[in-house]
């Protein structure tokens, strides 16, 4: 995959440096996303809960950034990961033109306008592809913030799976929402 990088200004005047994840961040990418699992209940894993190791991680990003179906971007505010977003595509043909996102930001940098530019750059990733038609996602039904979000770039809700999470015992419909960009 060609390299990606970009530049924002955030609300905060801060910088966002945007970069495509590299075999060099995995262990500050274990580091964050063990951090960000305990910060709410709306991922795939909890605190300390991530489950590769950083061999395993490095070995995941150098995957990702030879596959030209994927774009996995990372956001930095002074050297530091603040978000860890992805978009893939599958390799079989007669899904290809399929892409999936998944998106996450810490904490302390909500509200900023993060998430916004991440998935801008994702979807300019997927237009550019010249394969994606449709873009799709699952977010657990009252995150709120994520949904706000999504609307915001255009994403639609297209249906649900019901008791899709088990968050300590607790059940949580997924919302499915797609983005049809053709
Ligand atoms: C969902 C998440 C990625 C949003 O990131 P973010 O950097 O805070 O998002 P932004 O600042 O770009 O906000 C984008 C838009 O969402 C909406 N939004 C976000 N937070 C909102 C809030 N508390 N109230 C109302 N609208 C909100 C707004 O429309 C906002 O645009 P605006 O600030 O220009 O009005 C972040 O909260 C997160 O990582 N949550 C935990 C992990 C997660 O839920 N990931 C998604 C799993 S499906």
């Amino acid at each position: 995959m060609a390299i990606h990088y970009n530049l924002v200004n955030l609300k905060n005047g801060k910088d966002l440096v945007q970069r495509n994840a590299e075999e060099k961040d995995a262990e500050k990418m274990i580091e964050y996303l063990n951090i960000i699992g305990g910060e709410s209940d709306n991922l795939l894993f909890g605190k300390g809960n991530f489950r590769l190791n950083v061999d395993q991680e490095r070995e995941y990003l150098k995957n990702a950034k030879e596959d030209p179906n994927t774009l996995m971007l990372l956001g930095f505010i002074d050297d530091n990961i603040v978000s860890v977003s992805q978009i893939s595509a599958s390799n079989r043909a007669r899904i290809a033109h399929n892409s999936e996102i998944s998106i996450s930001v810490k904490k302390e940098y909500w509200h900023m306008g993060i998430g916004n530019a991440q998935m801008n750059q994702l979807i300019t990733f997927a237009k550019n592809s010249g394969i994606t038609r449709n873009i799709t996602l699952g977010v657990r039904h009252v995150n709120e913030n994520a949904i706000k979000l999504y609307e915001k770039c255009g994403f639609i809700k297209v249906g649900v799976h019901k008791n899709f999470f088990n968050i300590d015992g607790n059940f949580y419909d997924e919302i499915l929402m797609d983005l049809f960009l053709y």
